[in-house]
């Protein structure tokens, strides 16, 4: 039987803290809570999900590498607040050929100046913000399709 494709789901800095994190801005939903029910909905759209957390990062760098490397469909990257400073994100973003889809749960361009920089935007296939916890479902939708 020929394998699923694989979608990496990537969250940086802090994200482990959601839930309880700024909830008025991030909403109640933990990141257990976000990968439930994007594994449901993948069961739905018979694909297979590997969702990992960092606060580092390298090890973000590592897995985008690694994604390329396993052929995965896409990447759906949520890389906080690297997001504004990690060149390191960026070329390692542009380095690989896997479609990356950027997601954050807010709108950061409706937020503090210092957020308004994406380094991920210009090198991802495209972006998803202002959602909350359903832009991750958006961009499950959108990565099964591409
Ligand atoms: C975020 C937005 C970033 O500016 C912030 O640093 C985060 C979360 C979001 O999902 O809205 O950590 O990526």
């Amino acid at each position: 039987m020929a394998s699923k494709p694989v979608i990496f789901v990537l969250n940086g800095p802090n994200l482990n803290l959601l839930g309880m994190r700024e909830p008025e801005i991030y909403g109640s939903a933990t990141l257990d809570d976000i990968a439930g029910q994007l594994e449901d909905q993948a069961a739905t759209l018979n694909v297979e999900l590997e969702i990992r957390q960092s606060n580092h990062e390298g090890h973000l760098v590592d897995w985008l590498q690694e994604a390329a490397a396993d052929a995965a469909q896409a990447v759906i990257l949520n890389a906080g607040a690297l997001t504004h400073t990690s060149i390191a994100l960026h070329d390692a973003v542009k380095a690989i050929e896997t479609p990356v889809l950027e997601v954050h749960l807010s709108n950061p361009a409706a937020r503090e100046e210092f957020r308004h920089k994406s380094l991920i935007s210009p090198v991802a296939k495209g972006t998803i913000c202002g959602f909350g916890a359903l832009g991750y479902q958006l961009a499950l939708n959108a990565a099964s399709q591409l």
